[in-house]
């Protein structure tokens, strides 16, 4: 979720308990960040990249977190990241949103917008979702709120006091809700929701700002066998029509997204290890080792 969501998101919860300050709450809140930076045009993708790291590296303290990591991801592709714990997959997220500035290197969104002029509000709106390990939807909001929400702070969205949605944002809005599967329980607060059914309704969120680029940190962590098979389907029909990077160490989930010809990048301190198709990277010797440990 983004910073801004969150924000809003504590001022929608104090809207909720207290009706009366609903207006002066949440205009006074969105008006700051409103209108800071344009509305962003087309992601250039002419060399068939949505994103491009190239020769990255952070220290923290001394340790070489991210180690010169080169990566692109294709339009539409949805790529796979496996690696040990510690291998730099959260901290390459971290660089790709601007939560993390690399110490040198370069990383583009599409062929024209360099990230590291960005900041983590900016990259947000510039159409770069996230979605963290642990589900941040709002409990006591139902899942239309929850979903409705996620529109009010977008930015691209005109703001005012009264908010209401339009036709095109009602469609969306039903369109998610039968994506994530969660079209019978609109009404539902998202406390009551399983565990499995709060990570779509934040992936729902995150697809109400239609982002062009997707990142998903161990989206399957903590699901049944049958929601991971669920979340295997759902992020196959986001491919396509998103581009997504997706974190995960349950190899089944990922044999399910990746399929038989899915590239996988394989990270290990800090860079990429190996890269390929799932069987391939898997009968890598390197690979292998990595995670056997030495
Ligand atoms: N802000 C930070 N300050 C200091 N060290 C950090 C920071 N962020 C990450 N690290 C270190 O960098 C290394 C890479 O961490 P990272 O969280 O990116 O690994 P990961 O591949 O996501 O691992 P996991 O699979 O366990 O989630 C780890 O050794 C971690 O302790
Ligand atoms: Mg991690």
């Amino acid at each position: 979720m983004t910073p801004d969501l969150m924000e809003a998101g504590a001022q929608r919860l104090e809207a909720h308990t207290a009706r009366a300050e609903v207006g002066k709450t949440e205009s006074g809140g969105r008006a700051a960040t409103y209108g800071r930076i344009a509305t962003p045009g087309e992601v250039d993708v002419t060399h068939g990249r949505i994103l491009y790291l190239e020769d990255v590296h952070v220290s923290f303290d001394g340790f070489k977190a991210i180690n010169g990591l080169n990566l692109d991801i294709a339009p539409g592709e949805l790529r796979c990241i496996i690696g040990p714990n510690g291998a730099g997959k959260t901290t390459m997220m971290d660089i790709i949103t601007g939560k993390t500035r690399p110490d040198s290197g370069t990383v583009f969104f599409g062929s024209t917008i360099d990230l590291l002029r960005h900041n983590e509000p900016e990259i947000a709106q510039l159409g770069i979702g996230r979605k963290f390990q642990k589900p941040t939807v709002f409990e006591q909001l139902t899942v239309f709120e929850n979903l409705e929400l996620a529109l009010k702070t977008d930015k691209r969205v005109r703001p005012s006091m009264v908010f209401h949605l339009d036709s095109a944002q009602q469609d969306r809005l039903a369109e998610v809700l039968r994506t994530i599967h969660l079209a019978e329980h609109v009404e539902r607060p998202a406390g009551l929701l399983s565990h499995g059914q709060k990570q779509w309704l934040e992936i729902g969120m995150l697809l109400m700002q239609e982002p062009k680029l997707l990142l998903l940190d161990e989206p399957v962590a903590g699901m049944t066998d049958e929601e991971t098979a669920r979340t295997a389907e759902l992020f196959l029909t986001l491919k396509g029509r998103h581009s997504l990077m997706v974190v995960e160490h349950d190899m089944h989930f990922i044999r399910a997204i990746a399929g038989d010809t899915g590239t996988v990048t394989v990270l290990a301190e800090g860079s990429v290890l190996a890269q390929g198709p799932l069987d391939t990277v898997q009968a890598d010797e390197r690979v292998i080792e990595v995670y056997l440990g030495r």
